[in-house]
């Protein structure tokens, strides 16, 4: 597994917080307090992208991380639009460069993957970022796994390692697990995955009438709109309250619970949000709790049909 680390040497926190909501969703005095909260939880690891609020996102972890720049890993992504071009790639981490005040990021994502550029194009790029010293890891989000296997093994020519992988993953949005999962636990890359709540859908609250990005936007709203993710929220709720812990502090701390030991990646537009999921690095999930959570899900077919003989 690649050594993610701080450029002074320590290691990954075992969580990301992700900054998708900074100068919208969350004004710049929460994002504010929700940075303080997880610098107060040893979380040295945060997650935005050049197309998050309009650059705000970016501006805000530049401003909040500039005297303590050494002890984090700061990641950002580009060419979610645009492409996977070289001039848009350039074109975009300068803007990211720019708003974060940094020289240097320490993982730089491609977005995701993008049928019309050819791969080659897009990895020398990437390799020619890295040996000017502007990124320390290389990562892609959103790739399936063929995509990447086939990244990978272009990436060669340019002695390019592919250090992480960016997929979504949680209860309710479980296809990681068939290949992007163990591939990366097979090929030494490690797994940042987001949306460990589902957009918000785990902590509960639509089953009794809340409001939030689900009800807000109509892309998560169709994201999650499948009866059996509510069927699941709903399952979820009730374990909680059974066993006295927050829904949300269960759906975080399964995703990391994968014994392919996934990063998840946290967020929320409050502290009060927030705590939450923070609980989740102080749960000790047994096996048997693992086991009952996985049960309010399907789990996805696996990858190859001849499940008969094992
Ligand atoms: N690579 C990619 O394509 C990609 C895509 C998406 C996200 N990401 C990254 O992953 C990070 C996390 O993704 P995500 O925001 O989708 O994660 P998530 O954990 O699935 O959803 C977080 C949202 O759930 C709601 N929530 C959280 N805690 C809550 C609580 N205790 N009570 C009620 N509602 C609560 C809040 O939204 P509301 O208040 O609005 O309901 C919060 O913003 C992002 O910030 C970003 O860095 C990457």
């Amino acid at each position: 597994m690649p050594i993610i680390t701080t450029p002074n040497g320590q290691m990954t926190s075992r969580y990301s917080f992700g900054t998708m909501q900074w100068g919208l969703q969350a004004d710049a005095r929460e994002a504010r307090a929700l940075y303080d909260a997880c610098r107060e939880v040893d979380i040295n690891h945060f997650d935005t992208a050049n197309l998050y609020c309009g650059g705000k996102s970016e501006e805000l972890l530049g401003i909040f991380s500039s005297n303590e720049r050494e002890d984090l890993i700061v990641a950002t992504k580009v060419g979610y639009d645009g492409g996977a071009g070289r001039e848009n790639l350039l074109v975009q981490f300068d803007k990211s460069r720019m708003r974060l005040g940094m020289d240097m990021v320490d993982v730089l994502y491609l977005h995701r993957f993008d049928p019309e550029t050819p791969i080659k194009e897009t990895l020398e790029t990437f390799a020619m970022l890295r040996d000017e010293g502007k990124i320390r890891f290389f990562g892609l989000s959103n790739f399936a796994a063929w995509q990447a296997v086939h990244a990978i093994h272009e990436a060669c020519h340019f002695d390019l390692a592919i250090s992480m992988m960016q997929p979504m993953y949680s209860l309710v949005k479980r296809q990681a697990e068939v290949e992007i999962l163990p591939m990366c636990a097979e090929m030494d890359i490690k797994v940042v995955s987001y949306s460990p709540l589902g957009g918000g859908l785990l902590t509960g609250k639509y089953a009794v009438g809340g409001t939030g990005r689900l009800s807000e936007n109509d892309r998560y709203a169709t994201r999650y709109g499948q009866n059996y993710m509510h069927d699941a929220a709903k399952g979820l709720m009730q374990l909680g309250q059974d066993i006295g812990v927050h829904p949300a502090t269960l759906a975080v701390a399964w995703v990391g619970r994968h014994w392919s030991n996934p990063i998840p990646i946290i967020s929320a537009r409050t502290v009060s949000q927030l705590n939450p999921s923070l609980a989740a690095l102080d749960l000790d999930m047994d096996d048997e709790l693992y086991t009952q959570l996985s049960k309010l899900t399907p789990a996805p077919p696996p990858a190859t049909d001849r499940i008969e003989e094992t």
